[in-house]
Order: structure tokens, then C-alpha cells, then sequence
């Protein structure tokens, strides 16, 4: 089989543009976790069902995984310090952002462009990712611009 070049798969996988969201959940202690995620999809109107992919490696990898599910949060075109805020390691990523719980537990972020509150329906190994697929109980959604991801920049 032919060697794949990892960093020119990685910039050819760029090329495909997404929006930019934070998964949200809670961690075995009860404090809220989130990161930067542009793996979200939809799947299925029914029953509803998205999908999002973590990297196994992930410090929050764990925490993710024993959860009973999470929240998407959708961010809109004014929420890009949100977007680097929650793709560091920081460890309070939550300090000075505006959220609440929703009805399954999980930080849902003031105005976002759109919300899904999930409940696990299943996770499937995929290579160094896993596969997260929740059942959304619950959502709401905006008329703001999106954030949008093109080519490792953000706009
Ligand atoms: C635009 C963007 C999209 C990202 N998408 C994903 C993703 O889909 N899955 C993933 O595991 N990491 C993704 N990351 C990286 C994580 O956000 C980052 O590694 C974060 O620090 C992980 O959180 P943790 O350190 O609390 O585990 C993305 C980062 C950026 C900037």
C-alpha cells in the first residue's frame, strides 16, 4: 500500500470547508469540559442523530467518553476568541464565557448560532478517532453568520 504523507492529507482534508463548534459535556467530578470541534455532522432526522470525532489522544478524551452525552454549540461569525479559547488547553476554558445547563446537564454557550442538547446513542472506534454519535433530545438555532473553517484559518 502506498505511505501516506500525513501533513499533505491533513492540508488536503482543509480544503473542505465546515463551520466551527464546541462540544461541550461534563466531567466524572461534575465540571464542565469543551473543545474545539469541526468533525460535527448531521446523520439522521429520525431519529435525530449528529456525529462528531475526538482524537483519541485528547486530554479530554476520558472525560468524553463516560459522559452520558454532550452539547453542540454552533458558533457564530463574532465568536472566534471562543474558538481559540477552547482549542487550548486552558484550564478553565469556561472563565468570562456566558453559558448555562441544559436540560441533560451540559454547557450550552450564550448566543451561538445553533445548539443540539445529546444524549449518547453510540460511540464507534475509527482508527485514532472515535466516533461519538448522540440522539439530540432538544436544540435551538439563531439567524447570526456562521464562523466558518477553510484551509487551517478561521473566518
Ligand atoms: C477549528 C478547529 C477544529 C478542531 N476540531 C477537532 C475535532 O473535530 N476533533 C478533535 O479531537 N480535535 C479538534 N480540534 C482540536 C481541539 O480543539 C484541541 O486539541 C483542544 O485543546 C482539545 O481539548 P482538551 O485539551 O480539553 O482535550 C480542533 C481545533 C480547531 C482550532
Amino acid at each position: 500500500m502506498e505511505v501516506i504523507d500525513t501533513n499533505f492529507l491533513r492540508k488536503s482534508l482543509g480544503k473542505f470547508s465546515t463551520g466551527v463548534t464546541i462540544v461541550t459535556s461534563i466531567d466524572g467530578d461534575g465540571i464542565p469540559i469543551g473543545m474545539t470541534v469541526n468533525s460535527f455532522s448531521s446523520v439522521s432526522l429520525d431519529p435525530a442523530l449528529v456525529l462528531w470525532c475526538i482524537d483519541k489522544k485528547q486530554p479530554s478524551y476520558d472525560a468524553f467518553m463516560v459522559g452520558k452525552g454532550y452539547a453542540v454549540n454552533i458558533l457564530s461569525k463574532d465568536q472566534s476568541d471562543l474558538c481559540y479559547k477552547f482549542s487550548s488547553q486552558s484550564h478553565d476554558k469556561f472563565e468570562n464565557v456566558n453559558w448555562k445547563i441544559s436540560e441533560n446537564g451540559f454547557p450550552l454557550i450564550e448566543n451561538s448560532l445553533a445548539w443540539f442538547d445529546c444524549k449518547k446513542w453510540n460511540y464507534y472506534s475509527g482508527g485514532d478517532h472515535q466516533i461519538l454519535v448522540g440522539e439530540i433530545t432538544s436544540f435551538n438555532s439563531s439567524d447570526l453568520k456562521p464562523l466558518t473553517f477553510w484551509n487551517g484559518q478561521i473566518s
